[in-house]
C-alpha cells in the first residue's frame, strides 16, 4: 500500500447519497442524534472501535485524522421528492420520538431529482427524475449537482455513496471495458449503461471518492476502475454486509477451523421495506443472489478439502412480506457433519433490523474513503472488504470473505495509513 500521511480533515465534508431511502435516512438521522449527544453510534467501527498502537488500544478516531461528525454535510438524490424527514417516516425504521428532536434538520435535506431508467428498477415508478435526456447529458447534470452542492454548502471536499435500489442483473459489456469505450457509450446513449453507473462516473470525473452499497455493478467494471486510478480517487464496494451474510462469514471460518464438514446451507428471510419490494422482481433479486452466493466457496475452499466441502447445496431466498417492514427475520438451516461423518444441524433465527445494521457501515465507509483520498490512495480499496458482502478486489485477486481476516486487513491498512 502506497499511502502518504493524510492531512488533517479541515473544513466540511459533503456526503452525497444517491438514494435517500431507509438506509440513508437512518444514517443521517442517527448522525444528527449522535452529534446532539442523544444517541450512541453503536455498530460503528470508526466511532467505537480501537486500534492497537505500541501495545496500547486507542480509539480509531484518535489514531487517524478522520472527519468529525459535525463536519459532515448531507445531501443526495432520489426519484421521489420526499425530504429526509418524510422519507425516514415512510421507511418506519426510527420511531417518531427519535426523529422528533432532529425533524427540522432532516426536513432541510431535500433530494435532487434522480437520474433514472425504469427498466433497471422495475418495481418503482419514480416521479422526481431528471427529464429524459441522453446518458451523456445526465452525467454532466450530475457533475453540476455535485459541484453546486459542495460550493453552496461551503465544503472543502466530498464523498459519494450509492444507497439507491438494487438494479436488475447485468453483466459488463464491451462498453464497460475501458475509459474510451465508456465515454463512447455515453455519447451514443448505450442502454447497457445503468443509472447507478452514471452517478459513479460523475463522482469519479469530479475526483470524488465513491462507494457502492448495493450489489449492482455501479463502479465494479474495468472502465470505472481505470478512471478511479487515473483521477487519483479511491473506490469501494459492493453490497453492505449486514444480516445473514455477516453470520455466514463468521460461522464458515469456524467450521473450517474445526474441520467440520458442510453439506448444505439454506437461507431465507422475510422483509417488507421498499428494498424488499424492489428485490421481489426476479431480475433485481438475481443481482442480490449472485452477491450472496460467492461467500461460502471462497472461505471453505472446496478444492483443498473435497471430503468436507466438495458437495454443498447453498440456497438463498428473500421473500417480500410487507407486514415486517424493515424488521427483517432471517432463518438459516445449516446441515453440517462431524466425526465419522455423523450429521448435525444448526439453526439461526436472526430477528434483525436491516437499516440499523447498515447505517453504521455507511458512516464508516464515508469517513474511511475520505481518509483514503487524503492519504492519496487510488482505485479499489480492498482493505475495506470488511464492510461488504461481495468485496471488490484490486488487481483481479480473489476477494477475502472471512470477517476476521477482513478485520485484520482493515487494521493493518489503517496502521499503515497512520504511519506506523
Ligand atoms: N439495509 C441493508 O441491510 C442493506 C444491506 C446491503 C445492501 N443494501 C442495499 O442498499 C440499498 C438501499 O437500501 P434501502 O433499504 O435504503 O432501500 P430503499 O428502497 O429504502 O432506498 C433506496 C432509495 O433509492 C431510490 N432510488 C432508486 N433508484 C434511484 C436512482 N436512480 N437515483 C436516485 N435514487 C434512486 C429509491 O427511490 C429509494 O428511495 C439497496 O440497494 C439495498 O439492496 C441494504
Amino acid at each position: 500500500m502506497n499511502a502518504t500521511r493524510p492531512e488533517e480533515a479541515d473544513g466540511k465534508l459533503a456526503v452525497l447519497i444517491p438514494g435517500l431511502g431507509a438506509v440513508a435516512t437512518t444514517l443521517i438521522a442517527g448522525v444528527m442524534r449522535v452529534r446532539r449527544g442523544l444517541s450512541t453510534p453503536v455498530g460503528s467501527f470508526t466511532q467505537m472501535g480501537a486500534l492497537e498502537v505500541d501495545g496500547i488500544r486507542r480509539p480509531v478516531n484518535e489514531v487517524l485524522p478522520l472527519a468529525a461528525l459535525d463536519q459532515l454535510e448531507f445531501g443526495g438524490w432520489d426519484i421521489f421528492p420526499d425530504n429526509a424527514l418524510e422519507a425516514a417516516r415512510h421507511a418506519e425504521v426510527l420511531r417518531p420520538e427519535h426523529l422528533q428532536p432532529v425533524a427540522e434538520e432532516l426536513a432541510n435535506i431535500v433530494p435532487m431529482p434522480g437520474a433514472f431508467f425504469p427498466q433497471y428498477v422495475k418495481r418503482l415508478q419514480g416521479t422526481h427524475v431528471k427529464p429524459s435526456r441522453s446518458r451523456r447529458e445526465l452525467v454532466e447534470l450530475l457533475r453540476e449537482d455535485i459541484r453546486r452542492f459542495v460550493r453552496e454548502k461551503g465544503c472543502t471536499r466530498a464523498v459519494g455513496i450509492w444507497c439507491g435500489s438494487t438494479e436488475t442483473y447485468v453483466e459488463p459489456t464491451e462498453t464497460h471495458q475501458s475509459i474510451t469505450a465508456f465515454e463512447r457509450g455515453l455519447d451514443r446513449d448505450d442502454p447497457a449503461i445503468t443509472a447507478s453507473q452514471l452517478y459513479a462516473w460523475a463522482f469519479l470525473k469530479e475526483g470524488v471518492p465513491f462507494v457502492n452499497g448495493a450489489p449492482n455493478l455501479t463502479v465494479d467494471f474495468p472502465a470505472a476502475v481505470s478512471l478511479a486510478i487515473e483521477m487519483g480517487v479511491p473506490i469501494a464496494g459492493k453490497d453492505f454486509k449486514t444480516g445473514q451474510t455477516l453470520m455466514k462469514t463468521v460461522l464458515a471460518p469456524m467450521l473450517k477451523a474445526r474441520h467440520l464438514g458442510l453439506r448444505g446451507w439454506f437461507s431465507t428471510n422475510i422483509l417488507g421495506n421498499r428494498d424488499g419490494e424492489v428485490l421481489d422482481d426476479p431480475e433485481s433479486f438475481r443481482t442480490k443472489e449472485v452477491s450472496k452466493l460467492g461467500v461460502l466457496e471462497q472461505i471453505l475452499q472446496p478444492a483443498s478439502a473435497p471430503e468436507l466441502y466438495g458437495r454443498i447445496d447453498h440456497k438463498v431466498c428473500i421473500e417480500y412480506y410487507p407486514p415486517r417492514g424493515d424488521e427483517k427475520e432471517g432463518w438459516d438451516n445449516i446441515d453440517l457433519f462431524g466425526w465419522l461423518g455423523y450429521p448435525m444441524q444448526l439453526k439461526i433465527n436472526f430477528l434483525c433490523r436491516d437499516s440499523i445494521l447498515a447505517a453504521p457501515l455507511v458512516l464508516d465507509l464515508v469517513l474511511l474513503t475520505d481518509l483514503a483520498k487524503r492519504a492519496q490512495l487510488r482505485g479499489v480499496q480492498d482493505w475495506l472488504g470488511f464492510f461488504f458482502k461481495s468485496p471488490m478486489s484490486a488487481g483481479g485477486s480473489a476477494p477475502e470473505h472471512d470477517l476476521f481476516r477482513q478485520r485484520a486487513a482493515l487494521e493493518r491498512a489503517l496502521l499503515t495509513i497512520s504511519g506506523r
